[in-house]
């Protein structure tokens, strides 16, 4: 271990915005100040003209998914190292319970796949699918001694649904924890409904795939949790928002116990790409809820600047072309999800700082402070005394063109093929160590710790 001395960079944390010199000792960030004159350092880096971030922290991924009989393309290996190289440092991805079988087996099954292969930093949220005795004791045995806080649900999906009733009793323990429960918003009632009417009616094809997510299904998920948040008074945080209409339920009840996420796919892109000629050119862009009208991105832009959206996670769970072709006679065998941890910090930086939908502070405060204080991830979040060294240096001037053929990703597509963005992760630095510099990845395999988080703080 090292000290490292970061010379004439612009520090950026959710609050402000300085020019000053960071000191790293070991694995910490040992003094931020004016101006540094260390000669113990083993390592000087130049930052002029880049600005400081503290690690982005993507709490919303999943490597190695199993969807639709078939697995997401980005291993934990594959997938951390596209997260480093876009400045991502942590990475939150979901265990998923399997109905009839133990939370605690899925702990241990997502540890299996990480340990040793993840770069990044890494945690788990658990994804609670059957709500029983036995679950609720291993909810509390994960909150205790595993330090997973966070425990997400769904209300649609056979394969993942619980009940309403079962929402409130696993929100109850959360609560008792100091944890939050975080929800799929889409409510399976309604997209039963409307996928069986598309079926029977013969319509297979994948632009029918966004009629069989109407926005009335979030909403209406939407006002179902968070009223059972209000009467449990457990914390809340809703996953994935993609819909105005969804944003302004939240609006009426926003409070300091409810946490609301969107991704940059719902704030970049459009159901116009559901008209595409190709069934490929369609079903790439086949995720869920789906993609929304161009009003509903402005109001989710709106949202993150008025600060009713605290977090910009990806939902990256990437599928190659092949994959996708095994819906190409049902659209709901397409497997769903984009891939997004790699350019999440350089698409939102240049997409919404420069074009002036969110400031440089919110820019950080969504893309790493608010996860790390929501998810209770002590040390990090921050550029800080005393905090983990996880540092993106960042040119603002520095062009990139995102290209399938290019990306680190481990998958043939993107939704963003051809789209050029101003401001460039130049160096990310994990702990103290030098993980990426100018693309290129200097940690080894299975660098990544895993983060025993703690209870919620606010
Ligand atoms: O289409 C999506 N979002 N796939 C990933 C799993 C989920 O529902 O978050
Ligand atoms: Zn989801
Ligand atoms: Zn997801």
């Amino acid at each position: 271990m090292s000290k490292i001395l970061i010379k004439n960079g612009v520090v950026v944390t959710n609050r402000a915005t300085f020019k000053s010199d960071i000191l790293i000792n070991n694995e910490i960030i040992e003094a931020i100040e004016k101006k540094i004159i260390n000669k113990d350092v083993e390592c000087t880096v130049n930052a002029k003209g880049c600005y400081l971030f503290p690690g982005g922290i993507d709490v919303h991924t999943h490597m190695e998914l199993l969807v639709s009989e078939t697995v997401s393309s980005d291993s934990f290996y594959s997938g951390s190292v596209a997260a480093l190289c876009g400045g991502t440092t942590t990475i939150i991805d979901f265990a998923n319970q399997e109905k009839g079988k133990s939370a605690r087996d899925a702990f241990n099954l997502w540890m299996k796949k990480a340990k040793g292969e993840c770069l990044t930093d890494f945690s788990f949220h658990v994804s609670i699918t059957d709500v029983n005795e036995q679950t609720l004791k291993d909810v509390e045995y994960l909150f205790k001694e595993q330090g997973v806080t966070s425990f997400k649900t769904f209300l649609a999906y056979d394969a993942m649904k619980i009940p309403l009733k079962d929402l409130k009793i696993l929100m109850k323990k959360v609560k008792q924890l100091g944890g939050i429960v975080s929800v799929h918003a889409e409510d399976g009632k309604m997209l039963e409904v409307a996928k069986d009417k598309l079926l029977n009616n013969g319509l297979l094809g994948p632009e029918n795939h966004p009629f069989a997510h109407p926005v009335e299904a979030e909403v209406c998920a939407i006002e179902d949790i968070i009223k059972a948040s209000k009467v449990t008074t457990c914390p809340l945080y809703i996953v994935h928002l993609s819909s105005h209409k969804g944003l302004e339920a939240i609006r009426k009840e926003k409070s300091s116990i409810i946490h609301v996420e969107t991704c940059p796919q719902y704030l970049l892109l459009d159901a116009g790409v559901y008209e595409n000629d190709t069934f490929l050119d369609v079903a790439k862009y086949i995720l869920s809820p789906p993609l929304r009208k161009n009003e509903d991105r402005k109001s989710l832009w709106k949202g993150l600047r008025d600060e009713y959206i605290d977090v910009v996670a990806t939902d990256h769970c990437p599928f190659n072309l092949s994959q996708r072709e095994l819906g190409k006679d049902d659209f709901t065998k397409i497997p769903n999800g984009l891939p997004g941890v790699e350019e999440r910090m350089e698409l939102l930086f240049s997409e919404g700082v420069n074009k002036g939908r969110i400031t440089l502070n919110q820019f950080v405060d969504m893309t790493s402070t608010m996860p790390a204080k929501i998810f209770g991830i002590p040390k990090k979040g921050e550029l800080k005394v005393g905090a983990h060294a996880d540092i993106v240096i960042f040119d603002p001037k520095k062009k990139g063109l995102l290209k399938a053929k290019k990306q680190i990703t481990n998958c043939d597509n993107t939704p963003y093929e051809g789209l050029t963005l101003l401001g460039k992760v130049r160096t990310t630095i994990l702990r103290g160590q030098i993980a990426v510099d100018k693309g290129k990845v200097l940690l080894n395999k299975g660098h990544g710790k895993y983060l025993k988080r703690k209870a919620l703080s606010f």
